[in-house]
C-alpha cells in the first residue's frame, strides 16, 4: 500500500518519544508539531494537493497522529520531571551534619553603645551627632584648653593640614580627639535647656596596642538647664550605672581634671569581674573607672554666650570599647577591631 505521507515514518518517531531526554524532547516537539517546520504540520498543509479520494482518510490519520504526539510529548515531559525530582532526593545525604544557621547579632561595641544611649533616652536625653573632621577651635579652644595644652601637640592629635594657620590660633582642621566639641556645636545651635548624648568615633595619634587604638568610640553627655547642680550629676550617673550594670552596682566619684569641667571627677564602679574583692582586672583595687565627668566650666558657657549665673550643667564622656572590655573581661582592645569569628560568635552570632 502506498504511503505518500510517510505515516510509517511519523509512527516510528512517535514510538521514539518515550526515550528522549529533555532537550531532545523540546527539539522533537518543534520538529513534528512546530507551526512552520513541523513534519506533521507540513503534511497537514499538503493535504489539499492530494487526490480528493485520499484526502479524507489521510486527514483523519494525520489528525489522530497529531493527538497521539501531543499526548506522548506531555507524558514524556511528566516522566522526566518526576525523574529529576527523584534524582535530587537521592543527592541529599541525610547522614551529613546540618549547616548551622547564622543569626546576625550586634558587635559588642555597638551593643554597649546602643544600651547606653537607650538608658539616657529614657531620661529625656536626645541624640546629637557631630563631624569627625573638626576645627581646632571647637575641639580644644572653645572647651577651655589653653593654646599650649599638650593634647594639642602634633604627637597626640592627627592634624589634617599641619601647614595651616599657627598652632592654637584656631582654624586648623583635625580628626576630633573626643566627642566634647559636639557640646559646643549643640549649644551654639539653639537656646538651652540641653539634654543630649553624643555617640561617635574619635581619633588620637596613639599606637595600636592592647589598651590603645588610634580610632575609638566615645559617648558624650551634656545637660544644661537652670538650677542644675552636682547632685544632678551624681544622681543621674549613679542611676545610669545601676540601669546599665545592675541595681546593686556600687559607684564612687574621684576628683579629677578636665579643662572644660570644674569641678571634674572620674566615676568608678565596683569591679565587674570580682565584684570588689580585688582581681587582676581591677589591679586589686576592687574598682573600675568607667567615665569622666564634671560641671560644665563657666568659661565654656561664656564661650557659647550663655550666662553662667543663669545656666549650669554637667557633662560626661565614656568609651564604649573600654566599657565592653570591662564588662566582658577582654584582655586586649584589638579583639574589638578584628573580624575573628571565634571571638565575635561568643556574642550571639551563632544559633544552636
Ligand atoms: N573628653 C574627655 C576625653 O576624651 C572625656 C570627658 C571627660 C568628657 C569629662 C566630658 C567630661 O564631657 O565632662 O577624655
Amino acid at each position: 500500500m502506498s504511503d505518500p505521507l510517510d505515516l510509517a515514518g511519523l509512527r516510528a518517531r512517535l514510538a521514539a518519544v518515550a526515550g528522549l531526554d529533555a532537550a531532545a524532547l523540546d527539539a522533537e516537539e518543534i520538529g513534528v508539531l512546530g507551526r512552520k517546520q513541523g513534519a506533521l504540520t507540513a503534511r497537514l498543509k499538503a493535504l489539499p494537493s492530494l487526490p480528493v479520494e485520499q484526502r479524507r482518510e489521510a486527514g483523519a490519520s494525520l489528525n489522530a497522529l497529531k493527538l497521539e504526539f501531543e499526548a506522548a510529548f506531555a507524558e514524556r515531559r511528566t516522566a522526566l520531571a518526576g525523574a529529576s525530582r527523584a534524582a535530587a532526593r537521592d543527592a541529599v545525604d541525610p547522614t551529613m551534619p546540618p549547616r548551622r544557621d547564622w543569626v546576625g547579632s550586634r558587635h559588642p561595641v555597638t551593643e554597649v553603645t546602643a544600651e547606653i544611649v537607650e538608658i539616657f533616652r529614657g531620661l529625656g536625653f536626645s541624640v546629637a551627632l557631630g563631624p569627625e573632621v573638626e576645627d581646632e577651635e571647637l575641639n580644644f579652644l572653645a572647651l577651655n584648653f589653653p593654646p599650649d595644652h599638650p593634647a594639642m601637640d602634633m604627637h597626640d592629635t592627627l592634624y589634617l593640614d599641619p601647614e595651616g594657620s599657627a598652632p592654637g590660633a584656631g582654624g586648623r582642621l583635625l580628626l576630633r580627639t573626643h566627642t566634647s566639641p559636639v557640646q559646643i556645636r549643640v549649644m551654639r545651635e539653639g537656646p538651652p535647656p540641653y539634654r543630649v548624648v553624643i555617640p561617635g568615633t574619635v581619633y588620637r595619634n596613639d599606637a595600636f596596642d592592647p589598651s590603645h587604638a588610634p580610632a575609638f568610640a566615645q559617648i558624650e553627655g551634656l545637660a544644661i538647664d537652670r538650677g542644675i547642680t552636682f547632685v544632678d550629676l551624681k544622681a543621674t550617673l549613679t542611676h545610669f550605672a545601676e540601669r546599665f550594670l545592675g541595681p546593686d552596682t556600687r559607684v564612687r566619684f574621684r576628683p579629677s581634671f578636665f579643662p572644660f569641667t570644674e569641678p571634674s571627677a572620674e566615676m568608678d564602679v565596683g569591679c565587674l569581674l570580682c565584684g570588689g574583692s580585688g582581681c587582676g582586672a581591677c589591679k586589686g583595687t576592687g574598682w573600675m573607672e568607667i567615665l569622666g565627668c564634671g560641671m560644665v566650666h563657666e568659661q565654656v558657657l561664656r564661650n557659647v554666650d550663655l550666662d553662667p549665673e543663669e545656666w549650669t550643667g554637667w557633662a560626661f564622656g565614656m568609651g564604649p570599647q573600654r566599657i565592653a572590655m570591662l564588662r566582658y573581661g577582654l584582655p586586649d582592645i584589638r579583639l574589638l577591631y578584628g573580624g575573628d569569628m571565634r571571638f565575635l560568635s561568643q556574642f550571639g552570632g551563632l544559633a544552636g
